[in-house]
Protein backbone atom coordinates (compact mmCIF):
# COMPACT_ATOMS: atom_id res chain seq x y z
CA UNK A 1 0.00 0.00 0.00
CA UNK A 2 1.40 3.10 -0.92
CA UNK A 3 2.14 5.10 2.36
CA UNK A 4 0.91 8.60 0.89
CA UNK A 5 -2.55 7.63 1.59
CA UNK A 6 -2.94 6.88 5.19
CA UNK A 7 -3.47 9.41 7.88
CA UNK A 8 -2.09 12.69 7.85
CA UNK A 9 1.33 13.35 9.86
CA UNK A 10 -1.04 15.83 12.11
CA UNK A 11 -3.01 12.79 13.22
CA UNK A 12 0.38 10.96 14.11
CA UNK A 13 1.43 13.94 15.81
CA UNK A 14 -1.42 14.25 17.89
CA UNK A 15 -1.29 10.15 18.85
CA UNK A 16 2.23 10.63 19.66
CA UNK A 17 1.78 13.20 21.81
CA UNK A 18 -1.17 11.33 23.52
CA UNK A 19 1.06 7.96 24.26
CA UNK A 20 3.96 10.78 25.38
CA UNK A 21 1.58 12.06 28.32
CA UNK A 22 0.23 8.42 29.08
CA UNK A 23 3.74 6.76 29.11
CA UNK A 24 5.04 9.72 30.98
CA UNK A 25 2.60 9.45 33.96
CA UNK A 26 3.40 6.05 34.39
CA UNK A 27 7.41 6.41 33.93
CA UNK A 28 6.43 8.50 36.58
CA UNK A 29 4.20 5.93 38.87
CA UNK A 30 6.38 3.19 37.94
CA UNK A 31 9.58 5.03 39.56
CA UNK A 32 10.10 6.14 43.34
CA UNK A 33 10.36 9.23 44.80
CA UNK A 34 14.40 10.29 45.14
CA UNK A 35 15.10 10.03 48.62
CA UNK A 36 17.02 8.00 51.03
CA UNK A 37 20.91 7.46 50.72
CA UNK A 38 20.40 6.90 46.84
CA UNK A 39 18.38 9.57 45.96
CA UNK A 40 21.20 10.81 43.82
CA UNK A 41 20.45 7.06 41.43
CA UNK A 42 17.26 7.65 41.21
CA UNK A 43 16.88 11.09 40.75
CA UNK A 44 19.54 10.27 37.46
CA UNK A 45 16.97 7.82 36.26
CA UNK A 46 14.41 10.35 35.82
CA UNK A 47 16.35 12.85 34.48
CA UNK A 48 17.25 10.13 32.14
CA UNK A 49 13.88 8.46 31.20
CA UNK A 50 11.82 11.75 31.75
CA UNK A 51 13.67 14.47 29.94
CA UNK A 52 11.73 13.76 26.24
CA UNK A 53 12.33 11.86 23.48
CA UNK A 54 9.64 10.66 20.72
CA UNK A 55 8.75 7.79 22.60
CA UNK A 56 8.03 5.87 19.05
CA UNK A 57 9.30 2.89 21.02
CA UNK A 58 6.16 3.53 23.55
CA UNK A 59 3.75 4.47 20.41
CA UNK A 60 4.80 0.74 18.83
CA UNK A 61 3.42 -0.91 22.22
CA UNK A 62 0.25 1.22 22.14
CA UNK A 63 -0.35 0.78 18.86
CA UNK A 64 -0.20 -2.81 18.19
CA UNK A 65 -1.77 -3.37 21.44
CA UNK A 66 -4.42 -1.29 20.59
CA UNK A 67 -5.40 -3.66 17.50
CA UNK A 68 -5.40 -6.41 19.53
CA UNK A 69 -7.94 -4.57 22.14
CA UNK A 70 -5.41 -4.70 25.14
CA UNK A 71 -6.12 -2.67 28.30
CA UNK A 72 -4.24 0.37 28.12
CA UNK A 73 -3.34 0.64 31.84
CA UNK A 74 -1.37 -2.76 30.42
CA UNK A 75 -0.17 -1.59 27.30
CA UNK A 76 1.29 1.54 28.98
CA UNK A 77 3.07 -0.19 31.50
CA UNK A 78 5.01 -2.01 28.74
CA UNK A 79 5.47 0.94 27.05
CA UNK A 80 7.13 2.76 30.44
CA UNK A 81 9.34 -0.60 30.34
CA UNK A 82 11.01 0.00 27.24
CA UNK A 83 11.12 3.20 27.13
CA UNK A 84 12.95 2.76 30.62
CA UNK A 85 15.32 0.06 28.73
CA UNK A 86 16.10 2.84 25.33
CA UNK A 87 17.31 5.35 27.94
CA UNK A 88 19.76 3.28 29.77
CA UNK A 89 21.38 2.20 26.13
CA UNK A 90 20.86 5.89 25.53
CA UNK A 91 22.70 6.86 28.57
CA UNK A 92 25.41 4.20 28.32
CA UNK A 93 25.47 5.54 24.65
CA UNK A 94 26.76 8.59 25.24
CA UNK A 95 29.31 8.03 27.90
CA UNK A 96 33.41 9.08 27.68
CA UNK A 97 33.55 5.50 26.79
CA UNK A 98 31.36 5.46 24.25
CA UNK A 99 29.79 7.55 21.81
CA UNK A 100 31.53 10.49 24.64
CA UNK A 101 28.03 12.77 23.58
CA UNK A 102 27.42 15.91 26.35
CA UNK A 103 24.20 16.74 24.61
CA UNK A 104 20.65 14.52 25.06
CA UNK A 105 17.26 15.52 24.03
CA UNK A 106 18.43 19.22 24.43
CA UNK A 107 19.89 18.73 27.65
CA UNK A 108 22.90 17.60 29.18
CA UNK A 109 23.95 14.08 28.87
CA UNK A 110 23.03 12.06 32.34
CA UNK A 111 26.99 12.22 32.81
CA UNK A 112 27.54 15.62 32.22
CA UNK A 113 24.49 16.38 34.63
CA UNK A 114 25.53 13.98 37.26
CA UNK A 115 28.94 11.96 36.74
CA UNK A 116 29.95 9.03 35.06
CA UNK A 117 29.21 6.79 38.20
CA UNK A 118 26.12 7.93 38.26
CA UNK A 119 24.93 7.38 34.98
CA UNK A 120 26.45 4.01 34.99
CA UNK A 121 24.42 2.85 37.74
CA UNK A 122 21.36 5.03 36.58
CA UNK A 123 21.55 2.81 33.18
CA UNK A 124 22.15 -0.55 34.98
CA UNK A 125 19.22 0.38 37.56
CA UNK A 126 16.89 1.60 34.85
CA UNK A 127 17.62 -1.77 32.70
CA UNK A 128 16.84 -4.23 35.72
CA UNK A 129 13.54 -1.99 36.23
CA UNK A 130 12.46 -2.51 32.94
CA UNK A 131 12.25 -6.14 33.62
CA UNK A 132 10.89 -5.86 37.01
CA UNK A 133 7.64 -4.23 36.06
CA UNK A 134 7.30 -6.74 33.09
CA UNK A 135 7.51 -9.20 36.03
CA UNK A 136 5.11 -7.39 38.24
CA UNK A 137 1.42 -8.99 37.92
CA UNK A 138 -0.39 -5.99 36.87
CA UNK A 139 1.46 -5.86 33.31
CA UNK A 140 -0.46 -9.15 32.32
CA UNK A 141 -2.90 -11.49 33.95
CA UNK A 142 -1.33 -14.32 32.10
CA UNK A 143 2.14 -15.42 34.22
CA UNK A 144 2.78 -16.92 30.49
CA UNK A 145 2.55 -13.87 28.46
CA UNK A 146 4.60 -12.08 31.26
CA UNK A 147 7.20 -14.38 31.22
CA UNK A 148 7.25 -14.12 27.11
CA UNK A 149 7.78 -10.14 26.80
CA UNK A 150 10.66 -10.83 29.38
CA UNK A 151 12.17 -13.66 27.56
CA UNK A 152 11.44 -11.33 24.12
CA UNK A 153 13.07 -8.23 25.65
CA UNK A 154 15.85 -10.08 27.06
CA UNK A 155 16.82 -11.38 23.50
CA UNK A 156 16.26 -7.87 21.68
CA UNK A 157 18.42 -6.03 24.13
CA UNK A 158 21.15 -8.73 25.06
CA UNK A 159 24.23 -9.96 23.54
CA UNK A 160 22.38 -10.79 20.12
CA UNK A 161 20.24 -7.69 20.23
CA UNK A 162 21.39 -3.93 21.75
CA UNK A 163 24.14 -4.79 23.55
CA UNK A 164 25.90 -6.77 20.88
CA UNK A 165 25.23 -3.88 18.51
CA UNK A 166 26.26 -1.73 20.26
CA UNK A 167 30.01 -3.74 20.45
CA UNK A 168 30.19 -4.29 17.15
CA UNK A 169 29.69 -0.44 16.46
CA UNK A 170 32.29 0.44 18.70
CA UNK A 171 34.92 -2.15 17.28
CA UNK A 172 34.08 -0.85 13.63
CA UNK A 173 35.01 2.66 14.53
CA UNK A 174 37.63 3.92 11.71
CA UNK A 175 36.96 0.49 9.46
CA UNK A 176 35.33 0.41 6.17
CA UNK A 177 32.59 -2.29 7.08
CA UNK A 178 30.25 -3.54 3.74
CA UNK A 179 26.51 -3.03 3.44
CA UNK A 180 25.49 -6.33 4.94
CA UNK A 181 27.76 -6.16 7.69
CA UNK A 182 25.98 -2.36 8.69
CA UNK A 183 22.51 -3.86 8.02
CA UNK A 184 23.53 -6.54 10.96
CA UNK A 185 25.03 -3.94 13.20
CA UNK A 186 22.64 -1.90 12.75
CA UNK A 187 19.75 -4.50 13.08
CA UNK A 188 21.52 -5.65 16.20
CA UNK A 189 21.67 -2.62 18.01
CA UNK A 190 18.78 -0.26 17.15
CA UNK A 191 16.59 -2.81 14.85
CA UNK A 192 15.96 -5.64 17.26
CA UNK A 193 14.18 -3.80 20.32
CA UNK A 194 12.04 -2.14 17.78
CA UNK A 195 11.15 -5.13 16.92
CA UNK A 196 10.64 -6.38 20.29
CA UNK A 197 8.24 -3.05 20.98
CA UNK A 198 5.98 -3.99 18.18
CA UNK A 199 5.88 -7.48 18.72
CA UNK A 200 5.29 -6.68 22.95
CA UNK A 201 2.16 -5.17 21.53
CA UNK A 202 1.00 -8.55 20.02
CA UNK A 203 2.46 -10.66 23.26
CA UNK A 204 -0.08 -8.73 25.30
CA UNK A 205 -2.52 -9.24 22.95
CA UNK A 206 -2.33 -12.76 22.77
CA UNK A 207 -1.67 -12.54 18.76
CA UNK A 208 -1.79 -15.74 16.93
CA UNK A 209 1.50 -16.63 15.57
CA UNK A 210 0.41 -15.51 12.10
CA UNK A 211 -0.06 -11.49 13.05
CA UNK A 212 2.90 -11.84 15.63
CA UNK A 213 4.76 -12.89 12.30
CA UNK A 214 3.70 -10.05 10.33
CA UNK A 215 3.90 -7.69 13.23
CA UNK A 216 7.34 -8.99 13.29
CA UNK A 217 8.38 -8.53 10.22
CA UNK A 218 6.85 -4.74 9.98
CA UNK A 219 9.02 -3.77 13.21
CA UNK A 220 12.26 -5.26 11.86
CA UNK A 221 11.94 -3.28 8.63
CA UNK A 222 10.78 -0.06 10.65
CA UNK A 223 13.59 -0.62 12.49
CA UNK A 224 16.41 -0.70 9.86
CA UNK A 225 14.94 2.03 8.25
CA UNK A 226 15.00 3.61 11.94
CA UNK A 227 18.45 3.54 12.11
CA UNK A 228 19.85 4.32 8.52
CA UNK A 229 17.40 7.68 8.74
CA UNK A 230 18.97 8.46 12.35
CA UNK A 231 22.62 8.36 10.81
CA UNK A 232 20.76 10.59 8.38
CA UNK A 233 19.99 12.89 10.05
CA UNK A 234 23.29 13.05 11.65
CA UNK A 235 24.84 14.65 8.65
CA UNK A 236 21.93 16.64 7.87
CA UNK A 237 20.35 18.03 10.60
CA UNK A 238 21.35 21.02 13.29
CA UNK A 239 21.92 20.32 17.02
CA UNK A 240 19.08 22.31 17.59
CA UNK A 241 16.76 20.14 15.70
CA UNK A 242 18.13 16.72 16.99
CA UNK A 243 18.67 17.91 20.18
CA UNK A 244 21.75 15.35 20.31
CA UNK A 245 25.54 16.65 18.57
CA UNK A 246 25.34 16.76 14.92
CA UNK A 247 28.15 15.32 12.87
CA UNK A 248 29.72 12.91 15.23
CA UNK A 249 29.36 9.57 12.89
CA UNK A 250 32.06 11.02 10.44
CA UNK A 251 33.78 12.61 12.99
CA UNK A 252 34.17 9.32 14.71
CA UNK A 253 34.18 6.66 11.52
CA UNK A 254 31.28 5.14 12.25
CA UNK A 255 30.48 2.41 9.94
CA UNK A 256 27.16 3.34 8.56
CA UNK A 257 25.02 3.21 5.27
CA UNK A 258 25.81 7.14 4.73
CA UNK A 259 29.55 6.55 4.95
CA UNK A 260 29.23 3.85 2.61
CA UNK A 261 26.42 4.74 0.13
CA UNK A 262 26.31 8.42 0.60
CA UNK A 263 23.38 10.67 1.52
CA UNK A 264 21.19 10.03 -1.39
CA UNK A 265 21.35 6.27 -1.66
CA UNK A 266 21.43 5.95 2.29
CA UNK A 267 18.10 8.03 2.13
CA UNK A 268 16.67 5.63 -0.77
CA UNK A 269 16.86 2.61 1.50
CA UNK A 270 15.49 3.81 4.26
CA UNK A 271 12.69 5.00 2.82
CA UNK A 272 12.62 1.67 0.79
CA UNK A 273 12.48 -0.21 4.03
CA UNK A 274 9.77 2.06 5.11
CA UNK A 275 7.56 1.24 2.68
CA UNK A 276 8.43 -2.50 2.46
CA UNK A 277 7.67 -2.56 6.23
CA UNK A 278 4.31 -1.01 5.84
CA UNK A 279 3.55 -4.05 3.52
CA UNK A 280 3.42 -6.32 6.34
CA UNK A 281 0.40 -4.23 7.88
CA UNK A 282 -1.85 -5.25 5.07
CA UNK A 283 -3.91 -8.00 6.56
CA UNK A 284 -4.85 -5.45 9.76
CA UNK A 285 -6.55 -3.15 7.39
CA UNK A 286 -7.27 0.41 8.36
CA UNK A 287 -6.85 -0.41 12.38
CA UNK A 288 -2.88 -0.51 11.26
CA UNK A 289 -3.21 2.94 9.39
CA UNK A 290 -1.36 5.27 11.97
CA UNK A 291 1.32 2.14 11.79
CA UNK A 292 1.53 3.35 8.22
CA UNK A 293 2.11 6.83 8.95
CA UNK A 294 4.42 6.04 11.56
CA UNK A 295 6.12 4.10 8.51
CA UNK A 296 6.44 7.42 6.93
CA UNK A 297 7.64 9.57 9.48
CA UNK A 298 10.68 7.34 10.74
CA UNK A 299 12.08 8.41 7.61
CA UNK A 300 10.76 11.85 7.35
CA UNK A 301 11.35 13.17 10.79
CA UNK A 302 13.46 16.07 11.23
CA UNK A 303 15.23 14.94 14.94
C1 LIG B 1 18.00 7.33 19.30
O1 LIG B 1 16.69 6.87 19.35
C2 LIG B 1 18.94 6.17 19.37
C3 LIG B 1 18.86 5.26 18.24
C4 LIG B 1 18.57 4.01 18.37
C5 LIG B 1 19.16 5.75 16.91
P1 LIG B 1 15.45 7.88 19.22
O2 LIG B 1 15.66 8.78 18.05
O3 LIG B 1 14.19 7.10 19.27
O4 LIG B 1 15.61 8.75 20.55
P2 LIG B 1 14.50 9.51 21.39
O5 LIG B 1 13.91 8.49 22.32
O6 LIG B 1 13.48 10.09 20.46
O7 LIG B 1 15.27 10.56 22.14
C1 LIG C 1 22.66 4.25 19.30
O1 LIG C 1 22.99 4.60 18.01
C2 LIG C 1 21.93 3.03 19.38
C3 LIG C 1 21.75 2.63 20.78
C4 LIG C 1 21.64 1.39 21.06
C5 LIG C 1 21.65 3.60 21.87
P1 LIG C 1 23.58 6.06 17.89
O2 LIG C 1 24.84 6.20 18.66
O3 LIG C 1 23.60 6.46 16.47
O4 LIG C 1 22.42 6.90 18.64
P2 LIG C 1 22.47 8.47 18.86
O5 LIG C 1 22.64 9.10 17.50
O6 LIG C 1 23.61 8.75 19.79
O7 LIG C 1 21.13 8.78 19.46
MG1 LIG D 1 26.33 4.93 19.37
MG1 LIG E 1 25.44 7.87 19.96
MG1 LIG F 1 23.06 8.38 15.70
Amino acid sequence: MALDIVPTPDALSVALTETARLVEAQLDALLPVPESAEAKLIEAMRYAVLNGGKRMRAFLVMEVAKMFSVNRTCAARVAASVEMLHAYSLVHDDLPAMDDDDLRRGQPSCHKKFDEATAILAGDALQTRAFEVLAEADTHDDAEARCELILALAAASGMRGMVGGQMIDMESEGKQLGGPEITRLQALKTGRLIQYAAEAGAILGRASAQQRHFIAAYGRELGGAFQIYDDVLDETASEADLGKTAGKDAAQGKATMVSILGLDRARAQAEKLAEQAATHLESFGDRADLLRTLARFTVTRTS
